[in-house]
Order: C-alpha cells, then structure tokens, then sequence
C-alpha cells in the first residue's frame, strides 16, 4: 500500500501546509507513511486515529520513541467518532479513506467539530471520470452511488469549510483529487 500511495500522501502533505506547531489529526493512517513525516516535525503534536486495531498495533509499535517523547498519539476510532475534544486541531489529513466513511455528509461535520476556526482540512482521494467528463469519488462495501467532485464541494460547505479548493492529479496508477478547506 505504502508503494502505490506514497505520491498521493505527499501531495497532500505539501497542501496540508503544516506550521512547525500544529496540532495535526490524520484519519485512518494505514501503513503510517503521512503520520510518521507529520509526527517527525521537533516540536510539533500529531494524534492519528483508525479503525483498524492492526495498523493502530503497527503504528505504536514502529513509532514507539515518538510517542514516548509526547510527539505522536495513535489510537482506535473512526471518521463518525473522533475521540478527541472540540476544536482540537489547526490541520486535519485523511488519504484514500473517504470511500469507506459510511455518511460523509455526517462525517464532515465530526472532522469541523474538531478543528479550530481556521483550520486547514485536506482530504486526497482516487477519482474515475464520468461520462460527462466530470470526476466521482468511488463508492466501495456494496455503495452504488458516487459522489462528484461538485457534492463533496457541497458536503464540505454544509460541514462549515469555506475556501474548498480542488486540485487533480494524475499519479502512477490513478488519478486523484486534493481537496482542501478551511474551517469557517
Ligand atoms: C486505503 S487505506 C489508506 C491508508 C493511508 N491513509 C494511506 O494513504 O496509505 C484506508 C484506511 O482507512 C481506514 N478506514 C476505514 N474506514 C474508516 C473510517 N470509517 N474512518 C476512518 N478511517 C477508516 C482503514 O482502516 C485504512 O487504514
């Protein structure tokens, strides 16, 4: 996983414009290659949560000293339920996993309530073009719908981001887009 979507995450690292100390949340980290750049920053404070007690057991264990040295937190939770306080953080990443959140729209206005007013949210995901021309996010677990690039637009605005700015990208094996907003 990491090979394939090594591109994707840094491309989005670069949009997620991190300040030296921003709180940073990252949403479902996988193999962890954003969260251990994130939580390299000296001084900085990087939390990183996912559903998947595999990659949280990954995670603590190959990033051990960075979290012993207060810099990194890892842990258990979802996009639906972010175990952390309100207005938290001033950056939030998540890469290829809005395909697996069950209601984006909801899910959104989770990811606002942590963020601080003037946070910066960058949300990188593969894109498939519609006949039309126009990109959709692909729907995964038995979804039939997609939602177009427009509608995630829609779902950030609703959530309380201004700014939304989409970017595309064509990388080795997929085209992607790089949304990022900020939080009114
Ligand atoms: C394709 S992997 C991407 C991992 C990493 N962000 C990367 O780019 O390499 C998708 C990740 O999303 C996580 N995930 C699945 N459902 C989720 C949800 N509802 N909320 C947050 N993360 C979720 C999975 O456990 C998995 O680690």
């Amino acid at each position: 996983m990491s090979r394939i979507n090594g591109g994707i995450n840094r491309y989005a690292l670069d949009a997620l414009d991190v300040r030296p100390d921003d709180p940073v949340l990252e949403i479902g980290f996988g193999p962890g290659d954003a969260l251990r750049t994130l939580a390299a920053r000296p001084g900085g404070f990087t939390v990183g949560i996912d559903p998947s007690e595999t990659m949280v057991d990954a995670a603590a264990a190959r990033s051990r000293a960075l979290i012993e040295s207060g810099r990194l937190e890892v842990g258990s939770g979802t996009v639906s339920r972010i175990p952390c306080q309100d207005a938290r953080f001033d950056r939030a990443l998540s890469v290829n996993t809005i395909y697996f959140w069950p209601s984006p729209e909801e899910d959104l206005r989770e990811v606002a309530r942590v963020l601080r007013p003037g946070a910066r949210l960058v949300l990188a995901f593969r894109v498939q073009r519609t006949g039309a021309g126009d990109a959709a996010v692909p729907r995964q677990r038995g979804q039939t719908s997609q939602a177009s690039l427009s509608v995630v637009q829609v779902w950030l605005e609703g959530a309380g981001f201004r700014e939304v700015e989409v970017r595309r990208r064509k990388f080795r094996v997929y085209d992607a887009a790089v949304v990022s907003a900020t939080k009114a």
